[in-house]
């Protein structure tokens, strides 16, 4: 959690807008469609890891046209600086039987990967009919482990970014953009 003395404090960590509102809409329309064209009218399940894919979800699910159910889950990883990949623990899980799904990814952002890349190995484990990744953001420069989102929709360089469902101590979700954090501020 966080706490601001004065709207001017709250203000002033939002360094920069990075990709602005229309831009973000613009790929949300552009995620439908992509789902759209490859699912080709086959059912589908959306799956996304709460929080920072909620708006992401709750955008390009209105927008895409094939017939989709949604589920939610949350996840808990236990990393630190010398153990790049291990464990992470499914703290809700979704309900569906995967194996009667082709099932959707969708991400806000792959930052290290060691969440995702374990968390697919999880849900493919349970044999789903087909399964693909997308995420809206990808820091390719911040990896630690090989994993690559079948689409991705932005490419951004190495900062701590805000906004569209991405946090920082809970605060800043609710921004309409993606901004860079200012950690000086
Ligand atoms: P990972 O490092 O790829 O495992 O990323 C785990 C999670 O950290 C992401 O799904 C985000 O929720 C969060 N995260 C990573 N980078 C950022 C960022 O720049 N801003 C806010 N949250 C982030
Ligand atoms: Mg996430």
């Amino acid at each position: 959690m966080m706490h601001f003395d004065s709207i001017d404090a709250y203000k002033g960590k939002i360094k920069k807008i990075l990709i602005t509102e229309e831009e973000i809409q613009s790929a949300v329309k552009k995620t439908a469609e992509i789902i759209d064209s490859l699912y080709d009218g086959t059912p589908i399940l959306l799956v996304s890891i709460l929080k920072g894919a909620f708006i992401y979800m709750a955008d390009v699910c209105k927008n895409v046209t094939v017939p989709c159910e949604v589920a939610f889950m949350t996840a808990q990883s236990y990393f630190n600086d010398t153990v790049s990949s291990g464990k992470v623990e499914i703290t809700m899980d979704i309900k569906q039987n995967l194996a009667d799904y082709h099932v959707v990814i969708l991400e806000d952002i792959v930052d290290t990967g060691r969440t995702l890349s374990e968390v697919v190995k999880i849900l493919k484990g349970r044999n789903p009919k087909s399964f693909r990744v997308i995420t809206l953001l990808d820091k390719p420069a911040r990896r630690v482990v090989d994993f690559k989102a079948d689409v991705s929709l932005f490419t951004i360089p190495d900062y701590f970014v805000i906004g569209y469902g991405l946090d920082c101590g809970e605060h800043f979700r609710n921004l309409p953009y993606v901004a860079e954090y200012n950690t000086e501020a």
